[in-house]
Order: C-alpha cells, then structure tokens, then sequence
C-alpha cells in the first residue's frame, strides 16, 4: 500500500502554517502504524509555488519552505529503517518560469539558444499578436504566452500546456532527454526507492503544432514518440537494484494506458479509470475488469486509486447524486450526503484494498476526510480556480492540512503558537483527527489499520487472481487466494442475505442479523489456505 503525502499539508515542523520535513519525520510513527510499504511525496523542490510546487525551479535541491536536501535525506533513511519505501514525484512536462534554463532563454532574447529547450514559436497575424495555436490547456485557457523581447519589443509566444509559470519543456531536445536520466539518477542516488512522473502522457508534441481536430490524432495526448522517453528511464532504473517508475496517465483507452507498462517502460501508472468511476455494482466491475485485463498482456500490477491531491475527495463524491469524478463536472455547491459518503467511502476501502495489484491512498483518506467546500475565495490557491473563470472550485479543497489531535484548528498540524494553517481547516475535524479516532473501532482509522494489516498478513491479498461468485443484482462479490477470502460489497439499495458464508474478518459497517446492509463490505475467511503468513514484504 502506497501512501501519498503532500507535503505542504501532512504537517508543520516549524510553525509557519505551511507543511515540511520536519513536520513528515515526526508523524512517521502514524504510517508506520497504518502498516504502509512506501510513501509518494508530491515535489518539495524549489519553486515560486505558482502550482504548489509542480512548477520546479531546481529538480536537486528542497525549497526552504520544506526543509534542506540533508532533511530530505534523513527522512528517506528514517523510513527505510522503519521498512517504507520513498518515491518522489519528478514534473518532466514542464519546469518553472524561474528556472534558469527559461530564464536564459527569455534574457538572451529570440536567438538564445536555451530558447530550443522549450516550444517559442512567433505569433500568427500581420503583428504576431496571435497565439500560435488555439489549443486548449490542462487548467482552461490558452497555452501560449507572449514574451517581451529585452530590448522591450513585443516577442515570441511560448507554450505552456498549465499555467504560463509552467512552460513545457520541448522532449526533441537531447539535452532534456540528459537532463531528465541526470535527475533521476540523482534521487536514487539518495536512496529513493521510486519516482512518479507527473503528467506523464503530455511531454512529446506534434512539432507541426496543428489545431486539435476530432477523428484526427491529438498534438499532445498520448503521442507515440513518449514510449522511448520512458525506455530511457526504465534503463536508468534498471541501472540500480528494485526501482519503481509510477506514471500519471489520465487516458480512456485502456489499450494506450497499458502501453505505458510494457516490460521496459515504466512499472505502473495511476488508474484513473477506478477513480472516476460511479459507486455503482455493474460499472465497478466492468471497470475492474477492464483494468486487470488490460494490465495481463504486460505482466504490470494493476493500481487502485480512490483519491489524490486533484480530485474531490471520495467522501464528498460518494454522497453525490453522480457519484463519477471528472475535471470538467467540477462545479461549486453540488449537494453531498455526507454520512452517506463516509459508509460508501469505508465499503470502499474494503474493496480497494482487496483487489489484486498496488493500493494507494492519499492522506487524510485514512481519517475518512470530506473535501472542503467553503474555502473563502481569497483564500483559494490552486491556479485551476481562477483558470476556469472561476467555474471549477479548484483543488485546494482536498488539500486542506490534515486534523491530528485537540479540539480545534490547527488540530495539532502545527506546533502550538505557530501561524495559522494555510488553508483553514472545518472545525468538526475534532471527531476526525487521528488522535480522536485511535482506539475506537467504528472509527475510519481503525478500519484502514486493520485492513492494511490484514492485507499485509494474507498470503490472498496483494499479486493474484481474482474470481467472481454468483451474486444479486447491486452486489460485488470475489474471491482471492484460490478461494480462501472473499470480499463482498453491497452497493444495491437494500440489506442482502450473503452470497457466501465464512470467518468473518472485517466488516465496513454493522451487519444486519446476518445481512449484509446497503453499502456495506465484508471480508471473510472462506477456505484454508495452504502456504504461510506474507511477512513485511507483502503485496504493496
Ligand atoms: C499533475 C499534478 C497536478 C499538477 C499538474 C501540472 O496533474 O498531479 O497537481 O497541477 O500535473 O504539473
Ligand atoms: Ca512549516
């Protein structure tokens, strides 16, 4: 199980309301005691956190608002004592307009040769003052920028598929291609166990730059040329012993996903797929079925994601009417149930967390966290915000510094008399904090400790096959391990009698007299199984 801290948001070291190192290494007795295998740290580097650190200034070094690169590496040798891997999160689509390669570029003006390492093009039109293209970006709005030349006359666009801070870095150039190997052999050098690669499926560009057209391919989706990117990287990982390369691919097409992890290109990519997808039985599974059957031909594990620091948290989405998630859905106010959310969001755990492959879950999911709503507008960071003309609400809401003990803000995040967190945390996180939730049963803590324990105990869990049993209508039911666990989910509206009997070894809610209650997961015990308990290096 893969746990993913944002740094900004775990916890504070040194009082500034802002999450850092400090903060990460004196909480790492919580993860130890959630029974995680590794942690993802979203970027800590040097930036002008125009997008909370995905625009990167400099790859090798930790912005001072976190810590120092010898912080960084205490934190990644105290975690190995305590047997979790590290993966950190590298952005090879983009760096910072404070880098000093695009700094060089816009100083030396139109000739710079720096300039080559990104996409300036001139402007369409008699003056130039039209964008080069009309592409749409990843926040909303358009992807070119007009540069002012040093002598201050009006200059080339550049492209920058997010915010204009963020200019895409152009992937024809080998000196980027060195760049980026020279990095990753940089942070496993450190020790770094794995390396998530942000916007994964977005770095080579249709160098024609044509408009984007139905039916025709897509100038910066998914094209071809970005497998060989990714060979590139999986020979450096390969050039050091049991290294992980994790890729953000936001793709429909499961066939084009699972390109991504052909046995030299990267180990597993984000399913997103699952994510998206409806608290419903039949999509569920056509989901979960199209995963593992997609990931088969490459031999790669299947991912199971439910939340990240992009997405509305599943608590919140659960409780919608429409339970699916996607970028372009996001709107303020929908109505949620959030009791309703919590009981799906607890099944759901029990699901994820029992199909085969890697779990991951972003933090705050442990303490049954709701996305946050009702951020004051000027408190609101994320560049998506103001992007989208302020229809999508943006993603700080599930980003919000996490509760961890006391009776109110900052719940203990920061040390006491430190400035205030910076974004504000609801007051009725007293009843999630992790302080509050240890030790009471019915609590979200609890059953994430007592499922990931168990999942790391059984031989089933993890790597393996996955069996459907005969089932009502609305109701999930597999089994692992050859028959020796199963897993039931009832998503249907009403309790049913359980499709298979056994030891009961964790339930996501009360049972019913024996029923199984609408929206509810069960594990059981239903046959022997033959080989040992799976020690500390069980399934991730
Ligand atoms: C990825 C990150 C997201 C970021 C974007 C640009 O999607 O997960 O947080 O804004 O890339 O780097
Ligand atoms: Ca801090």
């Amino acid at each position: 199980m893969i746990y993913q801290v944002y740094p900004r948001s775990f916890a504070d070291g040194n009082g500034d309301g802002i999450g850092d190192i400090a903060g990460i290494r004196s909480r790492l007795n919580h993860l130890s005691a959630l029974g995680i295998d590794a942690i993802w740290f979203s970027p800590w580097y040097p930036s002008p956190m125009a997008d909370a650190g995905y625009d990167v200034s400099d790859y090798r070094d930790i912005d001072p608002v976190f810590g120092t690169l010898a912080d960084a590496e205490a934190l990644i040798a105290e975690a190995h004592e305590l047997g979790i891997r590290t993966i950190v999160d590298v952005v090879p689509n983009h760096c910072s307009d404070a880098h000093p390669w695009f700094q060089a570029a816009l100083a030396g003006g139109p000739d710079a040769p720096e300039r080559d390492l990104f996409w300036f093009r001139p402007g369409r039109g008699p003056n130039g003052d039209e964008r080069p293209t009309d592409w749409i970006g990843e926040f909303g709005g358009p992807t070119w920028t007009r540069t002012t030349n040093p002598d201050g006359t009006p200059g080339d666009w550049y492209l920058h598929l997010f915010a204009p801070q963020q200019p895409d870095l152009n992937w024809d150039h080998p000196r980027v291609r060195e760049e980026f190997e020279d990095i990753l052999r940089f942070w496993f050098d450190r020790g770094v166990d794995g390396i998530r690669i942000d916007s994964a499926g977005l770095l080579v560009k249709d160098a024609t730059l044509p408009e984007v057209q139905p039916d025709q391919p897509h100038p910066f989706h998914d094209l071809d040329g970005v497998h060989d990117i990714y060979r590139g990287w999986r020979r450096v990982a390969d050039e050091y012993a049991d290294r992980a390369l994790i890729g953000e691919v936001w793709l429909p097409d499961r066939q084009r996903f699972a390109n991504y992890l052909r046995p030299d290109e990267l180990h597993a990519a984000f399913n997103f797929d699952f994510l998206g997808c409806a608290w419903d039985a039949a999509a569920l599974r056509e989901s979960i079925d199209g995963t593992l059957s997609a990931h088969a031909p490459v031999n790669a594990p299947a991912t199971w994601v439910l939340s990240n620091h992009d997405v509305t948290r599943h608590v919140t989405r659960y409780g919608r009417a429409d339970t699916r998630f996607s970028f372009a859905a996001k709107r303020e106010g929908i109505p949620t149930d959030l009791e309703l959310g919590t009981r799906r969001a607890r099944a759901a755990a029990l699901l994820s967390l029992s199909l085969p492959g890697a779990a991951y879950v972003y933090q705050g999911e442990e303490l049954g966290l709701y996305e946050v709503e009702d951020i004051p507008y000027a408190m609101r960071q994320d560049p998506m915000w103001e992007r989208s003309g302020r229809i999508d609400p943006g993603r700080d809401g599930c980003r919000v510094p996490l509760p961890w003990a006391g009776d109110e803000p900052p719940f203990e995040f920061s040390p006491t008399g430190a400035a205030a967190p910076w974004l504000p945390q609801p007051a009725d996180w007293k009843d999630r904090t992790a302080s509050a939730q240890t030790g009471d049963s019915a609590s979200m803590l609890e059953l994430y400790r007592a499922a990931i324990q168990a999942r790391r105990a059984d031989p089933a869990l993890g790597d393996g096959e996955l069996t459907w049993l005969p089932a009502p209508d609305g109701v999930l039911a597999f089994s692992r391990g050859g028959g020796g666990f199963t897993c039931l989910v009832n998503l249907s509206a009403a309790p049913v009698t359980m499709p298979a009997q056994g030891e009961l070894l964790l339930a996501s809610g009360p049972l019913d007299d024996g029923l199984l209650p609408s929206d509810t997961a069960v594990w059981l015990r239903t046959a022997e199984v033959t080989d040992g308990p799976r020690g500390a290096d069980g399934p991730a």
